[in-house]
Parts: C-alpha cells; structure tokens; sequence
C-alpha cells in the first residue's frame, strides 16, 4: 500500500493583481503547480530568481491565500480552514525566513523569540517554554546563558 504523502499541493495558481488604483499587469505567480512530498522526506525546490519559489512556501503555510488549488496536509486540506483550525494545522509547519533582520526583532531578546510561537500556539507552562527555548539555544551554541539579557 502507498502511503499518503505527508503534503499534495494540486493545482495551484497565485495571481497578484496590482494594488487598487494603480495600473500594471496581473503577475501569475504561479500556475497549476502540482507536487508531493511524501512522510519523512527532505524535497529540495530549485529555481531562477522569480519563478516562484518563495510564494509556493507562502501559499502552503497560508501567509497568503492562493487564487485556487488544493494544499492537503497530512489529509486535511488547508486552503478551507480559518481561525482555530487553522492555526492547530500550523504546528506542523515552520517556515525558516532567509533574512535574520527582517525576522529577528531587536526590540525582543532572544528568549522572547525563541518562546513567541510557543505562546501563541499555548504550549506547556511559561517555565516549560522557557526550558524548551534554553535547550534550542544551547544547540544552536549559546549554551549555559541566559536568554533573558541576549538581544540580536
Ligand atoms: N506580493 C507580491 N505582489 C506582486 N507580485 C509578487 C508578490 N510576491 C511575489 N511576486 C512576483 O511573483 C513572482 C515570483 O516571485 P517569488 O515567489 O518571490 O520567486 P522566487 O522565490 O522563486 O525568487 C515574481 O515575478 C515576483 O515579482
Ligand atoms: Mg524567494
């Protein structure tokens, strides 16, 4: 038996109209992209500057909403779910921004970051997401400080 695969992305279409009041053409992001990735894979995209790569990823966490298609994560199709819903499905995704200045803000330290989505997502205790941001922290090499004090 094949498995499900973990996210179907089936025909998917973003087009940017230009903002109100101004002229320009409609830019078709992307048109009918289809893909799989199946349980426990690494899937690269690769493209030129422009081809769309960064609103596939967009589209599928649903920082914006697509024109039309289907995005079925682990069964369940996102492109219909709002609010509560919505947002239990986005546990299961993380989106790595490419660009430290634009996603770490200096007027938080670097436990409040690290804490943020765990709060909004109300996992564990405020002394268990603390725990959690302590451990992350130490792998990524600032082990045994203090987060509270550490700005970027
Ligand atoms: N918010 C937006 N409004 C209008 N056009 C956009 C917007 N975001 C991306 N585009 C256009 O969509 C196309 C794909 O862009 P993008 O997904 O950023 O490509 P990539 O990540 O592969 O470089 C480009 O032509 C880009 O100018
Ligand atoms: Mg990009």
């Amino acid at each position: 038996m094949t498995q499900q695969p973990y996210l179907s992305v089936r025909n998917l279409s973003k087009h940017f109209k230009p903002a109100a009041f101004s002229r320009g053409p409609v830019v078709k992001a992307l048109q009918d992209i289809s893909f799989d990735i199946p349980r426990g894979q690494v899937v690269g995209l690769v493209g030129e500057s422009g081809s769309g790569k960064t609103t596939i990823g967009r589209s599928v966490l649903r920082l914006i909403e697509p024109t039309s298609g289907e995005i079925m994560l682990d069964g369940v199709d996102i492109t219909t779910l709002s609010g509560d819903q919505l947002r239990r499905q986005r546990r299961k995704m993380q989106y790595i921004f490419q660009d430290p200045f634009a996603s770490l803000s200096p007027r938080m330290t670097i436990g409040q970051v690290l804490t943020e989505g765990l709060d909004i997502q109300g996992i564990g205790t405020r002394a268990e997401r603390r725990a959690r941001a302590e451990k992350g922290a130490g792998r990524g090499g600032t082990a045994g400080r203090r987060l509270r004090p550490i700005r970027p």
